[in-house]
């Protein structure tokens, strides 16, 4: 249901649970960039009235994901400090199209696969995780995440046609496992899965 193209291995799931702090800021930063992405294309798409509430309802929810994990961690004690970024994100937009329409199509697709990879990524944190309270963060979040990609899929479905929009969903998907392949500095939500040398 959710696209991807290959899963998590459980060595992402081990690292989590080894520096669930880690994980929790760069959750918090992960919520803030899902919200600013979705406002960002209501800039962008002005004319595009049918993207207008969409977006603006899920930039709306994606904040208060922002908060409820901002409260999680001033719960605990831990800083929400600057993180440099997994380079999953921008890796995944280099395969998107520079000239329009494709660029949007693309941009709504890489976004619906943020939203899957963080969905299958939170199920996962919700199932293993030693830490109850944290268990039931991620099991409360999964669902949402799970509506953001469906609704991305549904405005790229919309604008181009169900055949040509999961076609290059498809695509995109191959380019989304390739680029988890890859190496990545520190553990992140979006980070590799095999690890990386501690440092
Ligand atoms: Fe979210
Ligand atoms: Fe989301």
């Amino acid at each position: 249901m959710l696209a991807l193209h290959e899963a998590t291995p459980q060595s992402w799931v081990d690292a989590a649970n080894g520096d669930v702090a880690t994980i929790l800021v760069d959750h918090a930063h992960c919520e803030k960039k899902a919200a600013s992405t979705a406002l960002n294309l209501i800039f962008r798409y002005q004319d595009h009235v049918e993207l207008m509430a969409p977006l603006s309802a899920l930039a709306r929810e994606e904040l208060l994901h922002f908060e409820q994990v901002l409260a999680v961690l001033q719960a605990r004690g831990i800083a929400f400090v600057p993180l440099e970024p997994a380079p999953y994100a921008s890796r995944l937009y280099a395969a998107v199209r520079r000239e329009e329409p494709w660029r949007r199509l693309d941009t709504l697709l890489a976004c619906a696969l943020i939203e899957a990879r963080s969905c299958e990524r939170m199920k996962l944190l919700s199932e293993h995780l030693d830490d109850p309270e944290l268990r039931a963060l991620y099991a409360g979040l999964l669902a949402s995440e799970a509506r953001h990609f469906t609704g991305y899929v549904e405005l790229a479905d919309a604008a181009f046609g169900r055949n040509v929009a999961r076609e290059r969903l498809r695509e995109l998907a191959l380019h989304e496992a390739a680029v988890l392949r890859e190496p990545s500095p520190a553990l992140r939500m979006h980070s590799q899965a095999i690890p990386w040398e501690p440092g």
